[in-house]
């Protein structure tokens, strides 16, 4: 899609479809040129309550012009004082869903606020809505939308339309990557993906680790999950320095469990909620965090910031780890495997333990990590623990304006507890419930003393339903959020 903010007056673009938003109470706002040039036949649909107002509700209206039928489409977007920035999103991604189903390639939209924010919510609602994942159909999805025009704005949204359709193209990176199959999005896929990013930028150091280089590291715990899988393990870390002379450093580690059976503790095809078959998604931090870099990159941002993700899958074979098994992490400490399907806890704690070495001003991880938080916080709202205040509000504001909303849940010490192993320094299950606190509690016990966030999006990645600007369910949550993030560390002076 082509993104591009004219000068010109709405009508004179040359367009399918012009859309035009109506707030409550707005809807004879054309000025006597608007009208002049539709004759008093628009006046008229108007005035005969044509034109409906309230939020999220379409009316058209056919007029000729350039040679064709062209059409208006109003947007009703309700009272002007209750527009947020989450709802300019769902209501420019509803317009474009209903321009997609209208076959309309080239299309005219007014702004619907003239803050430069909302601007970049409009367009990221509009944008997000047109993705599609067809690359494995023979019969390839509806044409994409070609060509976006904003009329009468200013250069000053060249800005922020450079920065939200490379914000907007990484969600896609990601979730082009989550969809992809076991078979097709594996370790090595991943990699590659990472290698993509990297190649297009010299400030960036890839290195790929293979599982017997990490068991040489010391990870012992990534390594006991990965090594019942035949697909080749891959312990990914990507340096990218943009602030050379600033020892100042991020690391953002994403769970990467390309698809994650249970291992010998096997999930059954359906638990609760969900799928076996969607733990294809099990990777999405992984896809995440290589987003963030891709975006980071990209935008060109004057920090340094370190992107790691540890990939497998997690089976069941003869090779495979088993419940009871004690298992020796990076960090030295010892493991007893009560449950296999508590894999992605022990591949992120080599992976954060790891990390230490870089002296972070604070360490993000992203993952789809316990049934427990779906439950909790269903699928709009991502999990939040971490040890440090400071870093956690910068989260709770990122979230409050990327809108993938974060909800803290307590690290309380009565959970820690229930780690305690009889064979080992800790177990990777706890009990009596609180599953998503426990693993938080978990990992905490391999980032130190440095600052810390957990995400836990096993609700938030995907899954998500009726919102429009998300539209087959996948929605890549906590690329945006991080992004947002990596702008308020930097404001904050953390980066
Ligand atoms: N990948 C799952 C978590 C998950 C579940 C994500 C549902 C998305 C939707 C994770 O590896 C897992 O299996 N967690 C277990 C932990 C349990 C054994 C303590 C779970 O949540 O059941
Ligand atoms: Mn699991
Ligand atoms: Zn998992």
């Amino acid at each position: 899609m082509i993104v591009r903010a004219m000068q010109k007056k709405i009508f004179e673009i040359t367009a399918d479809l012009y859309i035009i938003p109506v707030f409550k109470g707005e809807n004879n706002r054309f000025s006597p040129e608007d009208y002049s040039l539709f004759g008093a036949k628009l006046e008229a649909f108007a005035e005969n309550g044509g034109i409906k107002e309230e939020y999220k509700k379409r009316s058209f209206y056919s007029f000729e012009a350039f040679g064709g039928v062209k059409k208006i489409f109003f947007l009703g977007l309700g009272e002007k004082e209750k527009l947020t920035r989450e709802k300019i999103r769902e209501a420019s991604g509803f317009a474009a869903k209903e321009a997609k189903s209208l076959g309309a390639a080239n299309i005219a939209m007014a702004l619907l606020s003239p803050s430069p924010d909302d601007f970049k919510a409009q367009l990221e609602g509009f944008m997000l809505a047109d993705y599609s994942y067809d690359e494995l159909k023979a019969k390839k999805d509806a044409d994409k939308i070609s060509a976006l025009n904003f009329p009468d704005t200013a250069v000053q949204f060249e800005k922020a339309i450079s920065e939200t359709t490379q914000v907007i193209d990484a969600v896609f990176f990601a979730k082009d990557l989550m969809n992809g199959p076991g078979n097709y999005s594996t370790p090595a896929k991943i990699a590659d993906a990472a290698k993509k990013v990297a190649a297009g930028d010299k400030r960036i150091k890839l290195k790929v680790y293979s599982l017997e280089e990490a068991k040489k590291m010391g990870m012992g715990s990534f390594y006991s999950v990965a090594k019942g899988s035949e697909e080749p393990a891959k312990f990914i870390v990507a340096e990218y320095k943009g602030a050379p002379a600033s020892k100042k450093k991020g690391v953002f580690v994403g769970k990467g469990i390309t698809f994650d059976s249970g291992g010998i503790s096997l999930k059954p095809q359906v638990s609760g909620s969900s799928m076996i078959e969607d733990m294809k998604f099990d990777m999405s931090g992984a896809a995440s965090v290589i987003a963030l870099m891709k975006i980071i990159s990209g935008l060109n941002m004057k920090i340094n910031a370190v992107f790691i993700a540890p990939v497998t899958e997690n089976l069941p074979s003869g090779k495979a780890y088993k419940p009871g098994d004690v298992l020796t992490s990076m960090s030295g400490k010892t493991i007893e495997v009560i449950s296999t399907d508590a894999e992605g806890r022990l591949i992120l704690c080599d992976a954060l333990y790891f990390a230490q070495k870089y002296s972070p001003a604070f360490i993000v991880d992203i993952a789809t990590l316990t049934g427990a938080c779906v439950m909790a916080l269903g699928h709009f709202a991502t999990g939040l623990m971490g040890n440090d205040e400071t870093i956690k509000t910068m989260m709770k504001k990122a979230g409050e304006t990327s809108g993938e909303t974060v909800w803290e849940l307590p690290m309380l010490e009565e959970y820690a507890e229930t780690l305690k192993s009889k064979y080992a320094d800790i177990k990777n299950i706890g009990e009596g419930g609180a599953g998503t606190s426990v693993a938080g509690l978990f990992l905490k016990e391999f980032v130190g003393d440095y600052p810390w966030v957990h995400l836990d999006i096993a609700g938030t990645a995907y899954g998500i339903k009726n919102k429009s600007y998300i539209p087959d369910g996948v929605a890549a949550t906590g690329v945006r959020l991080m992004y947002e993030f990596t702008k308020n560390a930097v404001n904050g002076g953390v980066l």
